[in-house]
């Protein structure tokens, strides 16, 4: 299995994911301004990842000699949804804040990371008890070996689907504007020899309507106490068309992904991209140059679409406790 990311001692080994599907190229992170501009240009990305990468940032700052608190002030700018990055932060900061020297910070980074590939697992068994047999999956952006250090979130509970022999076809978005549909989800499913078939984002409709789709799973970035969450842009339309159509929609998540801080939705911070993403495919212009686009990277999925949230600790509903 590819293994998306990589602590080396003193520097962090990353696919670059923006080079897929055209090729699997790796690139070493030496200091925070690698790490921080990786996040930033998505050449990683996924909630569990980022979390992971920023909590080695820290280690990279401090073998850089740099103040540790200003470093996790610039990681927290990187990107705002995903609450793992912000939690490993204040995790590896808790260390800082007790005098932990630099192997306390690097075994509490590696603590990160093992704890997101044990969720992964756990999460795919969980997620089995609710797919039937010869299932058809519909999902949504990528949430599996290259959004996690493990097998994944929705895409861990069609790995153990695979392996059950429980799982028929896997049908995979699109997603525009940056594919992590066509180009990572396609590619690592392709690799693991599981049968998935790429849809624009707009035949979600299509294939409910014609009873195509069983169980429609996503990841989330970052779920309130109510329920409501986060996910890639196209997630809310999803959840709405599968509740019109009758079809379970499930999203699955480490725990880390839950944030009690906040009540419902309408307080999760939606990132906001640069507007020539939309404007271009894969680099090339598909639209006037000045063409005026709007870019948010994520929606908001109301609690009460959900049929459950498939996490590590089992299948649990809201509201989450304090
Ligand atoms: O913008 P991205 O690619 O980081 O968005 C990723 C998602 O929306 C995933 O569904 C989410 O991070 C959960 S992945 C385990």
């Amino acid at each position: 299995m590819l293994k998306s990311i990589e602590w080396e001692g003193n520097y962090l080994v990353i696919i670059d994911q923006t080079k897929l599907p055209e090729k699997i190229e790796y690139v070493e992170l030496h200091s925070v301004s690698d790490v921080y501009d990786a996040i930033v240009s998505m050449k990683l990305r996924g909630a569990p990842l980022i979390g992971v990468a920023a909590a080695y940032g820290v280690l990279l700052g401090v073998l850089e000699g740099r103040n540790p608190y200003m470093v996790i002030e610039q990681l927290k700018k990187s990107r705002p949804t995903a609450v793992n990055l912000f939690r490993a932060l204040d995790e590896i900061q808790e260390v800082i804040d007790e005098g932990g020297d630099l192997v306390a910070i690097e075994e509490k980074a590696k603590e990160i990371e093992n704890r997101e590939i044990e969720a992964s697992n756990r999460i795919g068994d969980t997620g089995l008890e609710i797919v039937p047999e010869k299932a058809r999956i519909l999902t949504i952006c990528n949430t599996g070996i290259f959004a996690t250090p493990g097998i994944g979130t929705a895409l861990a509970v069609v790995y153990k689907a695979h392996e059950a022999g429980k799982l028929k076809q896997v049908y995979s978005l699109e997603t525009r504007p940056v594919l992590q549909g066509a180009r990572l989800t396609v590619y690592e499913l392709m690799e693991a020899e599981i049968d998935v078939t790429l849809v624009v984002d707009s035949m979600a409709g299509i294939l409910m309507d014609r009873g195509m789709i069983d169980l429609v799973i996503v990841g989330a970035d970052r779920v309130a106490r109510n329920g409501d969450f986060a996910n890639k842009i196209g997630t809310l339309p999803l959840a709405i068309l599968a509740n019109h159509f009758k079809v379970p929609f499930f999203t699955a998540l480490p725990t880390t992904t839950i944030d009690l801080s906040i009540k419902s939705g309408d307080e999760i911070p939606i990132e906001e991209r640069d507007p020539e993403e939309v404007k271009k495919v894969m680099g090339h212009y598909i639209t006037r140059k000045d063409a005026k686009a709007l870019n948010y990277a994520f929606d908001v999925t109301p609690a009460r679409y959900v049929a459950g949230y498939i996490t590590e600790k089992g299948i649990l509903t809201p509201p989450f406790e304090l």
